[in-house]
């Protein structure tokens, strides 16, 4: 761990905050480590380290991931290919969250930004039946947007309900060489965010907690092929049998560890922040002992991670 790392991990105890976006403190140098100002790009690289630092609870894996692999994606003049990401996990245990905080830290006007594009399943591609419609829209809108601007960003939440076979259409879009009419599509980043993978992801994190190996030493390598194997094998998601896993075109394969009872609390603890209360002790207590535990001896890990913590905290105040 380098100083600047044990900096950013007192940040939270120190109750301090992170600098605001470079923009905001004058235009001018923000653009001049790589000609990536593009359109609406604005990449705070300091910014989004330290968010994720403060606020981003138990994700030890895709907070060195996410960092490093954005990183050198962005200070990249000329990447070799598209930045693609694919975030697996249980329900609540940030995915969402992460890709919201990335977008806010890499375009200036943040999610309403006219270059950042989100496609869910259930809005777009609501029909098993207009599948062929969907691919030619899919195509082309993805076209259409590379084409007005090379650094635009495409968010798939909810891959587990995608059809299989859809997703397979953008796969040209995702390799090394696709530069047509000058323009570089090769600048994009692509996110795919599902569920996929997440029970296999609980069932390694439980075992190596029975055996007693500390949760922060879990690496990458412990869990990735369980993950591609989940996503491939299971014909109910989006990655079913799909070339872009086939193909490795996934450049950051993401997982999200479940959550337990102290990670749960510091959501809590967040939460009431953020909404300008009091931390109370017997508040965070009572919040985080009423959200369901897995597995049913243990108790472990949050059977809904962080996402009830919300919706519960109006119930014990
Ligand atoms: N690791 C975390 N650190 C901090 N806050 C978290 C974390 N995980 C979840 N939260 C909180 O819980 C809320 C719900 O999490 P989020 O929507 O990111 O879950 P998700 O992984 O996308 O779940 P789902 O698979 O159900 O979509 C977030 O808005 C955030 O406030
Ligand atoms: C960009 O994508 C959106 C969907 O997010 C689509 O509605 C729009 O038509 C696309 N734009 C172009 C120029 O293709
Ligand atoms: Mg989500």
């Amino acid at each position: 761990m380098g100083r600047g790392r044990v900096l950013l991990a007192l940040l939270p105890l120190l109750g301090l905050a992170c600098p605001g976006a470079p923009w905001e403190l004058g235009a001018g140098w923000q653009c001049s480590f790589s000609a990536s100002c593009e359109c609406d790009f604005r990449p705070d690289l300091p910014g989004l380290e330290c968010d994720l630092a403060l606020n981003l609870v138990g994700q030890h894996l895709v907070r060195q991931l996410v960092v490093k692999g954005v990183r050198e994606f962005v200070l990249s003049h000329a990447p070799v290919k598209p930045l693609v990401m694919s975030f697996h996990g249980w329900t609540g245990t940030g995915k969402t969250y992460v890709s919201s905080l990335l977008i806010r830290y890499l375009f200036r006007a943040g999610l309403r930004s006219p270059y950042v594009h989100q496609f869910s399943p259930v809005v777009h591609f609501p029909h098993a039946e207009h599948i062929e419609q969907y691919k030619n829209d899919l195509k082309n809108w993805i076209h259409g947007n590379l084409t007005r601007c090379g650094r635009s960003l495409f968010l798939f939440d909810e891959m587990d309900k995608m059809h299989p076979g859809l997703i397979d259409v953008i796969i040209p879009f995702l390799g090394p060489s696709w530069v047509v009419y000058g323009t570089n599509y090769r600048k994009a980043i692509f996110i795919f965010i599902s569920n996929a993978g997440g029970e296999q992801i609980n069932q390694i994190t439980l075992d190596l907690w029975r055996i007693r190996k500390d949760r922060e030493e879990i690496i990458l390598q412990d869990l990735e092929a369980s993950i591609l194997e989940a996503v491939f094998e299971n014909p109910r998601n989006g990655f079913w049998k799909s070339g872009i896993i086939e193909q490795h075109l996934i450049d950051l394969l993401v997982p999200f560890l479940p959550l337990k009872q102290h990670h749960v609390k510091q959501c809590v603890a967040n939460e009431l922040a953020s909404q300008g209360l009091q931390a109370q002790p017997d508040v965070i207590q009572a919040v985080s002992e009423s959200i369901p535990y897995f597995p049913e001896e243990e108790k472990v890990f949050s059977s809904t991670g962080c996402k009830m913590v919300a919706s519960r905290i109006p119930f014990f105040l």
